[in-house]
């Protein structure tokens, strides 16, 4: 079974044929980091037409290096949702107007069931049932995963998400978009343990998370002190600790209450190596195998959606009526 896989929904052009028999064939990837960095965020306008830009040629790429033509392909898979309307509507329209021209189905995937899917590109994929834990831009979820299509929510931020946390921060450190890679890169050359900062709901008794307070302290120390380079480096190092025992705190937690002994990490933030060194370490203090997804299947790409797309297609789950292009800008996991 041969699926081609589009994403669409944010900043991230990304296409992938994938097979379920022998993987991963080919994938392409653009990038819009350059477009929006002078406006300091994602502009969704400009994101929109930029995938019109770049979607087909892509397309064409992918299927030059895969050797395959598109009659070749069983269905086309694409991000329905969550994510920027005008941005999905692109991914949506392509992706529909080829499976109705080639007779097969469309599959509209979830963009986190992406996310969390996405270490089974790995050589050594976890077997199900596992915990995800979902670490993106717009996410901080933990979810237990008994196979393709069953997942249940177990925690969940009650404000902003980690990697708008890293975001809205690094951008009071002055740093450019997008900021979570410009932090931990800074955090690099900081002491962690110079700044005191909260760690919000740490010991609360569920799997919830919340990390609006934590930009706020980052936010007075910036407006109250003159930081000079080094001590820059050290509010990025200490906030960037602070998300870590966080994430940890709870990761360790949702093992116990799941009973389950594989943890899996998808999302933007989980291309952070901090976040990846500390959760090593709690596996083998707590006695749980942790997988990640390789960097730069992280954050958004085509070949998370190819790979959901192949699934579902081998479920038998997730065809749609070829009846519009409606998008879901906002969509519960759970209900997917
Ligand atoms: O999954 P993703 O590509 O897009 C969403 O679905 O949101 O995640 C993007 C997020 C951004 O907030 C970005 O700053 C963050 O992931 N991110 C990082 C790192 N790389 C990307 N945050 C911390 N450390 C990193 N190395
Ligand atoms: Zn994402």
């Amino acid at each position: 079974m041969l699926v081609l896989g589009i994403e669409t929904s944010c900043d991230e052009t990304g296409v992938a044929a994938y097979d379920l028999r022998y993987g991963l064939l080919a994938q392409a990837l653009y990038s819009q980091v350059s477009l929006h960095n002078p406006y300091g965020g994602v502009v969704p306008e400009l994101a929109s037409r930029d995938h019109v830009r770049h979607l087909l040629p892509l397309i064409s790429q992918v299927l030059d290096s895969a050797g395959r033509s598109l009659g070749d392909f069983d269905a086309i898979a694409y991000t329905r949702g969550p994510g920027l309307a005008g941005a999905l509507l692109v991914g949506a329209s392509v992706a529909r107007s080829l499976a109705y021209g080639l007779g097969i189905p469309a599959i509209g995937i979830h963009h986190l069931e992406g996310h969390l899917l996405s270490p089974l590109l790995a050589s050594t994929p976890p077997a199900f049932p596992f915990v995800a834990l979902l670490v993106s831009g717009g996410h901080t979820q933990l979810m237990t995963v008994q196979d393709v299509g069953h997942y249940q929510l177990i925690g969940d931020t009650q404000d902003d998400a980690a990697g708008e946390a890293f975001d809205k921060t690094a951008k009071l450190l002055g740093l450019p978009y997008p900021g979570g890679p410009a932090l931990a890169k800074l955090a690099d050359d900081g002491n962690p343990a110079r700044f005191p900062l909260p760690r919000p709901m740490i010991g609360s008794d569920n799997l919830d998370f919340s990390f609006s307070g934590l930009k706020t302290a980052v936010a007075l120390i910036c407006r109250n002190t003159d930081l000079d380079i080094q001590s820059r480096a050290d509010l990025a190092a200490s906030f960037q600790q602070a998300v870590v025992d966080v994430l940890i705190a709870k990761c360790v937690k949702a093992m116990k209450f799941s009973g389950m002994n594989t943890l899996v990490v998808a999302g933007g933030v989980g291309a952070n190596v901090s976040l990846r060194v500390a959760l090593d370490s709690a596996g083998t203090q707590h006695g749980f195998g942790v997988h990640y997804p390789a960097i730069e299947y992280c954050t958004d790409n085509g070949a998370m959606i190819a790979l959901a797309g192949a699934l579902r297609l081998s479920k038998g789950t997730g065809f749609e009526q070829h009846d519009g292009f409606g998008v879901m800008p906002r969509w519960d996991l759970s209900s997917a």
